[in-house]
């Protein structure tokens, strides 16, 4: 794991600001997942991290993806561009879900072609989906309690349980297979509880579901909303694990697949910030340090994602409470304005933050000609080569920057990846997920 040595040298190398993601660090979170929650297969929710090279290690590790939207899937589906087709096509039947319930009619055009498993949670997309995406797969998104979570998901998405067994019925008549259930108790929670009325929630659906006569549905998709151990207040994985496997060996039989979205959890642990401080002042008598990275950057999660990041110093000295401001030009740039730090830093000593690997850099902006900070990878196994690199043949790989990603999907790979005939008609029997499931093994 890397040390503050590490970070030193690196910042001593690179400059700042930097973002160090450890790469270790992203295998032991998807180990350790995998570990407590046997039953459940993570599909990692790009969107807390979308640098393709962390998709590429949790590809290399046998993740699942949720993506939501399109270059979030074209980030995971240049992974697997080189496979044959019909394993390509398994892949993406099998291991990506496109887990955002509002869909633009453009997205399920596209979609379609690729044959997804899409979720929903209300009937006029329900129709947009029969219309614009007729091959894909469909999941409905359950309201559930998100009490405690420390971002809250339940008022922008999901079907209430009241509605949710006219809304499988209603995919049914529109020829569209209802897989299964999906919900999300909101992220960062700490509160169990949100799982397992969820949990239950879901079950009462199935059971519901039987009776009007609907069989179909064998998955669950558990979400997102495991907590990254920021501090001492977030108990320990396997406790929450517990619960979860005992709620869900109490309420689903073996033949129902379980999946997950863990996002956070995957990738908070795995990356460090080091920022530079750039200026020092004394206001109201309390001591400000401005650094080279803020609000507007790595730090965006302070505003979208509501978390408190802390800041260590790599100097000793004596310590008092200071506020922690960012670069640019604007009152909204705080970090901090209560961290306990060496009042002895001086311009162009180093902080670093630990655990700021979700919702961060994914929403960092150019904000005042600011550029976000500069990412480096260690640790990393097997990246995708660089465009212009030796490999370049083995395809896809070149995506590691926009223009590249524009270019994995080739119009070859796009004719390629087009359902054969024979197989759309097996898609209009749907594929039953279990079997994929099985496969896998
Ligand atoms: C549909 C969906 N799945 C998964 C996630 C990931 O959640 P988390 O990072 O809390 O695990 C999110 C986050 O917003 C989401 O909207």
């Amino acid at each position: 794991m890397i040390t503050k040595a590490r970070l030193k040298q690196l910042a001593a190398e690179h400059g700042t600001p930097l973002f160090v993601v450890d790469h270790d660090q992203l295998r032991e979170n998807f180990a350790t997942f995998r570990k407590y929650l046997p039953r459940v297969q993570p599909y990692y929710a790009v969107k807390a991290n979308s640098d393709p090279a962390i998709v590429r290690t949790l590809y290399q590790e046998g993740a699942s993806f949720d993506v939501a939207s399109m270059p979030e899937f074209l980030n995971v589906y240049q992974n697997i561009a080189h496979l044959p087709q019909k394993e390509r096509q398994a892949f993406i039947w099998d291991k990506i879900i496109y887990a955002n319930p509002i869909k633009a009619i453009e997205t399920l055009q596209e979609l379609d072609k690729y044959k997804p498993l899409v979720t929903y949670d209300n009937i006029a997309e329900l129709d947009k989906i029969q219309k614009y995406a007729p091959n894909a797969g469909v999941v409905l998104r359950l309201k559930v309690p998100n009490t405690g979570a420390m971002v809250e998901l339940s008022s922008k998405f999901g079907a209430s349980p009241g509605e949710a067994v006219d809304l499988i019925l209603a995919a049914h008549e529109r020829g569209l297979v209802c897989e299964g259930l999906s919900f999300h108790v909101g992220s960062q929670t700490t509160n169990v509880e949100n799982y397992v009325q969820a949990i239950s929630l879901a079950a009462s659906v199935f059971e519901e579901a039987k009776e009007r006569g609907y069989t179909k549905m064998n998955l669950l998709d558990i979400g997102g909303g495991f907590p990254a151990p920021y501090d001492e207040t977030v108990k320990p994985f396997q406790e929450l694990a517990a619960i979860l496997n005992r709620e869900l060996d109490r309420l689903f039989p073996k033949d129902v697949q379980i999946v997950a979205e863990p996002g956070r959890f995957m990738v908070a642990t795995a990356a460090t910030a080091v920022s530079k401080i750039i200026g020092k002042a004394i206001r109201d008598g309390k001591l400000c340090y401005y650094i080279d990275d803020g609000v507007y950057h790595t730090f965006s999660g302070v505003i979208f994602d509501h978390c408190h990041y802390h800041f260590s110093a790599f100097k000793d000295g004596p310590k008092a409470v200071a506020s922690v401001f960012g670069p640019t030009c604007d009152a909204l740039d705080v970090v901090s304005m209560t961290e306990s730090l060496p009042t002895n830093l001086d311009i162009g000593d180093l902080l670093y933050s630990e655990k700021i690997g979700s919702y961060s850099a994914a929403s960092s902006t150019w904000f005042n000609g600011f550029p976000p900070a500069k990412v480096i990878h260690i640790y990393q196994k097997d990246p995708l080569p660089t465009k212009g690199a030796k490999k370049a043949s083995k395809k896809p790989a070149k995506a590691l920057t926009p223009a590249a990603k524009t270019k994995v999907l080739t119009p070859k790979a796009k004719v390629a990846a087009k359902p054969a005939k024979a197989a759309k008609k097996a898609v209009a029997k749907k594929p039953a997920k279990k079997a994929a499931a099985k496969k896998r093994g």
